[in-house]
């Protein structure tokens, strides 16, 4: 099995307000979660990117704060205080120029020994765009073709010895490159691929070229039907299935036992879905505006409007119909009893796995040998100490079932991923 830890870029996950989060910009917040991951040998340790904070009718977000400090700058640091552990940035193809990322991936692989990672993501909307002059120049339909592009120029520049006589080159629709790159390959030859985009534009680049799907289907079910729909593209692309790990992003709520560990699981849903940000969340199915709706009262009794454009900038727009999404949650709030903002607890800050440490361990046991995963993505609510208790208490279990290392072993990241078989 693989581990990661996920520090979430744009999220409604991470609740820095939490008395116990540590300091969104202080260094020490990321120097403990990235020591707590590699205490826990995990694979490689992961940041987000929001490159501009979201609004939503002209406001922010509840729980948006100012503070995502630039991943190389923090990586590159962070490599100096660990020694194994992976360190994956996730960039977007769409807003940067390929010199830039081969440059700045270059750097990070040398500094850290072979243990870089780019999760390449392609949000292309207008609202982030427009912090970067050029606004929502690229069509949807072209993210994943300049995301190519990219990715190859980037290719031409880490394989080419700075020495040789030939420069690197590589011409396409989005971008150009021409020139001796400045820095040398690589200890593990390229940084690690990461991919995670859901349409099947984005699972068809992922196969074609990533070592890592991180994916949102964490459950058993959509865990085995996604793996599948992946071997198959990766058939497709020519790739053999295994050099594709699939990696669902989960949380994990621990408890000495499953009631105490419901019970937490309840309060962090509740802080990380406060009374404002349900009626937020309500209202980009509905399309209206909701402020004076309760939020602990049930759900609008009124159809959501379907002409409105999509109220919540920075974000991935959901195209579900918003009138099949209404219908489905007035039955579950009805079927369960939910107010407005338990049943946008129940949809949006669920926790994967909630139990005891055993417990919890033997499920994620279960679905990586029914073969829904490689392993998983760990993001937690609260920064940096939220692994903790999840590399002190189940890690060990994962290890005693013969599932997960018990040492680091191999130099780069590429190494611990796929492990040569001696
Ligand atoms: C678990 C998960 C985490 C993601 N985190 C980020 C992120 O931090 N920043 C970002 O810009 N996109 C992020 N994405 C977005 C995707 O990588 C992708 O760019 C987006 O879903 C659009 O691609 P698609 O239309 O092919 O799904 C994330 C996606 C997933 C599944």
């Amino acid at each position: 099995m693989h581990l990661a830890a996920f520090v979430e870029g744009v999220n409604h996950t991470t609740v820095w307000r939490d008395p116990r989060a540590g300091d969104q910009m202080a260094f020490s917040s990321f120097r403990h979660a990235a020591r707590t991951a590699e205490r826990g040998l995990f694979d490689f340790f992961f940041l987000g990117q929001g490159l501009r904070m979201r609004e939503q009718r002209g406001e922010l977000f509840e729980l948006d704060i100012a503070g995502r400090p630039d991943s190389f700058a923090l990586l590159a640091a962070l490599s100096e205080v660990t020694d194994r552990i992976g360190l994956a940035a996730t960039v977007n193809t769409t807003f940067y120029e390929p010199a830039e990322l081969a440059r700045a991936f270059g750097t990070l692989d040398h500094l850290s020994g072979g243990r870089a990672a780019w999760n390449m993501v392609t949000s292309s909307d207008a609202f982030t765009g427009a912090n970067f002059r050029r606004g929502g120049y690229l069509p949807y339909a072209d993210r994943y073709v300049r995301a190519r592009e990219v990715l190859s120029a980037c290719r031409a520049l880490w394989e080419r010895a700075p020495a040789s006589t030939a420069p690197a080159e590589y011409a396409g629709r989005y971008v150009d490159v021409r020139g001796r790159p400045a820095i040398p390959p690589s200890p593990q030859g390229q940084p690690i691929l990461i991919q995670a985009g859901d349409s099947s534009g984005g699972r068809d680049f992922g196969v074609s070229v990533a070592d890592v799907i991180f994916s949102r289907h964490s459950g058993l079910d959509e865990g085995i039907a996604f793996r599948r729909d992946i071997d198959a593209r990766a058939v497709a692309a020519g790739r053999a299935p295994e050099s594709v790990l699939v990696l669902p992003i989960a949380r994990i709520v621990l408890g000495d036992t499953a009631r105490d560990a419901a019970e937490r699981a309840r309060e962090i849903g509740f802080a990380q879905i406060g009374p404002e940000r349900a009626l937020a969340f309500a209202e980009q199915v509905w399309g209206r505006d909701l402020h004076g709706w309760d939020p602990d009262g049930p759900l609008p009794d009124i159809g959501p409007d379907v002409r409105d454009a999509p109220v919540m900038q920075g974000r991935v727009q959901s195209k579900a119909d918003p009138r099949a999404t209404v219908a489905s949650w007035r039955a579950l709030a009805e079927r369960d009893g939910h107010t407005l903002r338990s049943l946008m607890v129940e949809i949006y800050a669920k926790p994967t796995f909630v139990g005891s440490p055993e417990e919890v361990a033997t499920t994620m046991a279960e679905r990586f040998r029914a073969g829904a995963c490689d392993g998983y993505v760990l993001s937690t609510h609260l920064m940096p100490s939220g692994l903790d208790d999840v590399v002190a208490d189940v890690v060990p279990l994962l290890q005693e079932a013969g599932l997960f290392r018990t040492g680091y072993e191999g130099g780069t990241l590429r190494d611990l991923l796929f492990p040569r078989v001696s």
